[in-house]
């Protein structure tokens, strides 16, 4: 038995294939027929061959569905159920997972703290950019949702974005009233600056140099700060009378360009949030940082060092948070904020469109083509 999947076949080059459908391996293991799965910023990481990703690995970390299969040992989740999860692969047993640090369990993934599905590294758990998907530990991954197919695409940003951009905010240490910086208008700087606006900010500064990106601020009176025109940071503090920021978030991560818009420089983001942030302040930073980066421009880069200005970061006493988001740790309170109708992070979903169309999709969002900024595939 077959099914339709998405498969890395090398760089900047995905196929959809047809694959084994997936088993039940474990007691505690569900089958999800996939209804909606998203490509994520993290994909192209793979994509671009900047990562160690081997061909034949299938994509896909943000995905919900029906709950069609049912291990032995699962004991809350019913078929039917439907059903979102996180990026994230936990245990729920281990010390990190029981202390809410989900994206980092170390039952899931050999000789590493944390895992997740279709990621190089992150253990050998399938993507579910697919017409189905094993879920281990099912009870403990799967968070339930309101039947029906209402608020799917706003759902389906709990995967992901939505608790990543959070976290993000959380690790940057906001407080009500307070101003904050997000680099990376992306789907995760969007869903940082959205969740800083739900979270009580007060001035939100958003900095990238895709218009159409830096447009959707507008949805939560952000202020967008176009790069390509102009120092970020200068223009951040111009708009203060010199006054720095509360607290800035990374939302672009290693392969962060200059001015130009081509040329990568691990470290310029960095070292703007230490220039933008006031004495005290904070920096989250869920954007993604590698340990070894053989695709580097330069050698220190390459052994994922990096030139941080440590001295102003003391000197202004700053504090800094890093790492996989724990999705877990916020899902269920987002989840209710949707059903209320106070948070519609949808907002950022560009198009949806059928698993086949996915090799198209690739290209179009690695290139940032308009109206390609968030896809989902619906198989
Ligand atoms: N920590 C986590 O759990 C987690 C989860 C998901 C994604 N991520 C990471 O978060 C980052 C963002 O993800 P995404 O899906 O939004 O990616 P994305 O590639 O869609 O967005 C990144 C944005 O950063 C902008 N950018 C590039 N250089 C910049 C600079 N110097 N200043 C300001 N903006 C700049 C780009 O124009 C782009 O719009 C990636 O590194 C991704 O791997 C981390
Ligand atoms: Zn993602
Ligand atoms: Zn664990």
């Amino acid at each position: 038995m077959s099914m339709k999947a998405v498969v890395y076949k090398g760089p900047f080059e995905v196929a959809v294939e047809e694959v084994p459908l997936p088993t039940i391996q474990h007691p505690a293991d569900v089958i999800v027929r996939i209804t909606s799965s998203a490509i994520c910023g993290s994909d192209l990481h793979m994509y671009e061959d900047r990562t160690a990703a081997k061909a034949g690995l299938r994509f896909g970390h943000e995905n919900m569905g029906i709950v069609e299969e049912l291990g032995s040992g699962v004991t809350v989740l019913k078929k039917g159920d439907r059903v979102v999860m996180p990026f994230n692969v936990a245990c729920g047993s281990c010390l990190n997972c029981q202390t809410n640090k989900t994206a980092f369990c170390t039952n899931v993934n050999e000789g590493f703290a944390g895992g997740a599905y279709g990621y190089v590294a992150m253990g050998p758990y399938h993507g579910g950019q697919a017409e189905r998907i094993r879920v281990p530990f099912a009870d403990f991954n799967a968070l339930v949702l309101p039947p029906g197919s209402e608020h799917e695409a706003d759902f389906m940003m709990l995967a992901d974005v939505f608790p990543t951009g959070y976290h993000g905010c959380i690790l940057s240490g906001l407080k009500p009233g307070e101003s904050i910086a997000v680099w990376g208008a992306g789907p995760v700087g969007l869903m940082a600056a959205y969740s800083a606006r739900l979270m009580g900010a007060a001035d939100i500064y958003v900095i990238d140099r895709v218009p159409e990106r830096l447009a959707l601020c507008k949805k939560f009176d952000g202020i967008p700060i176009d790069f390509s025109k102009g120092d970020a940071v200068d223009a951040i503090l111009k708009m203060r009378g010199g006054k720095e920021v509360d607290r800035c978030v990374d939302a672009v991560g290693y392969q962060a360009v200059t001015q130009d818009g081509k040329t990568e420089q691990v470290n310029i983001v960095l070292n703007q949030m230490v220039r933008a942030v006031r004495a005290c302040g904070g920096l989250g930073i869920p954007g993604l940082y590698v340990p070894t980066d053989p695709g580097a421009s330069d050698e220190h880069a390459k052994l994922g060092q990096l030139m941080f200005p440590f001295g102003k970061f003391f000197e202004k006493g700053l504090s800094m948070g890093t790492g996989q988001a724990n999705v877990k740790t916020y899902n269920r309170q987002l989840r209710d904020l949707i059903v209320a109708g106070i948070a519609k992070p949808s907002f950022i979903v560009s198009n949806e469109v059928g698993l086949s169309a996915a090799p198209d999709a690739y290209v179009k969002f690695q290139k940032r083509v308009e109206g390609y900024s968030k896809v989902i595939l619906k198989p």
